[in-house]
């Protein structure tokens, strides 16, 4: 998706909701159609008679018919101004912007071989829409999601997903360890993965072990989100890159 194709439209705040203490999920009627699962939009909002404040990238959580769900970790101030917005608050959506998960590609690596969605932590927001997305197309697929205490968010998987493991560092639920302990690539057509750096390493050094193809999308703090700044590039095998443009969603081998 390039800054040609994204669009900007008014929405508004329909709802938001703590899931833990720095984990909100904010839920908005109205902004641009026809994301894939990956893709994000950049969110800006007026609030108490300020100026609008910076725009945050956000990717998106959840959609249907007119509504788009967002779920963010509160990090410094932008993400806490918009965790402050309350229902009816005027807000400002562009994209939606980046690569996501192509699912028709997704579906044709597949084949007839089960697939395999992992989530470390923040990293599980974008993997519900991709979940819903699977699910839709008859493709239900297994999802890993590994937390450092307790886990949140995962209600909403349980429609979609064909079945669910969990692992938590602290062991407050599931498997106590990592998330890639209970993945055995070999067992799927593709696997695909949203999470810290870490996480994504090793689940891309399992799945070349095992020869199964892997999308990784990645976690870049980013400012312009349209491939302006240069503040999000990142080395790969074929070059600089930036990870809001040319990412958020690349091939394992491509960037590890
Ligand atoms: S955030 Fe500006 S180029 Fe990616």
């Amino acid at each position: 998706m390039n800054v040609q194709s994204c669009k900007w439209e008014q929405a508004a705040v329909l709802g938001s909701e703590r899931l833990a203490p720095d984990i909100v999920r904010l839920t908005v009627a109205g902004g641009p159609a026809g994301a894939l699962p990956g893709q994000f939009y950049m969110l800006r909002a007026w609030q108490g008679g300020e100026g609008p404040f910076l725009s945050r990238p956000i990717s998106l959580h959840d959609a249907d018919a007119g509504t788009r769900r967002f779920l963010f970790q509160i990090k410094g101030a932008g993400t806490q101004r918009l965790a402050a917005l309350e229902a009816g608050w005027p807000l400002t959506l562009t994209g939606p912007l980046g690569n996501g998960f192509a699912l028709p590609d997704v579906l044709q690596t597949a084949g007839d071989r089960p697939v395999a969605v992992v989530g470390g932590g923040i990293g599980t927001a974008p993997l519900l829409y991709l979940c819903r997305r699977l699910h839709a197309a008859g493709k239900a697929p297994d999802f890993f999601a590994g937390f450092r205490d307790e886990p949140y968010g995962l209600d909403a998987f349980a429609p979609f997903a064909g079945r669910t493991a969990l692992a938590t560092d602290s062991g407050a639920a599931g498997h106590r360890g990592l998330v890639t302990d209970l993945l055995e690539p070999a067992a799927y057509g593709i696997v695909l993965a949203c999470g810290p750096e870490p996480m994504l390493r090793a689940v891309a050094a399992k799945c070349k072990a095992a020869g199964t193809p892997c999308l990784v999308s990645l976690e870049k703090r980013m400012a312009c989100g349209l491939g302006a700044c240069l503040g999000c590039t990142i080395r790969t095998a074929n070059g600089p890159r930036a990870v809001c443009k040319d990412g958020p969603v690349f091939f394992a081998g491509e960037v590890f």
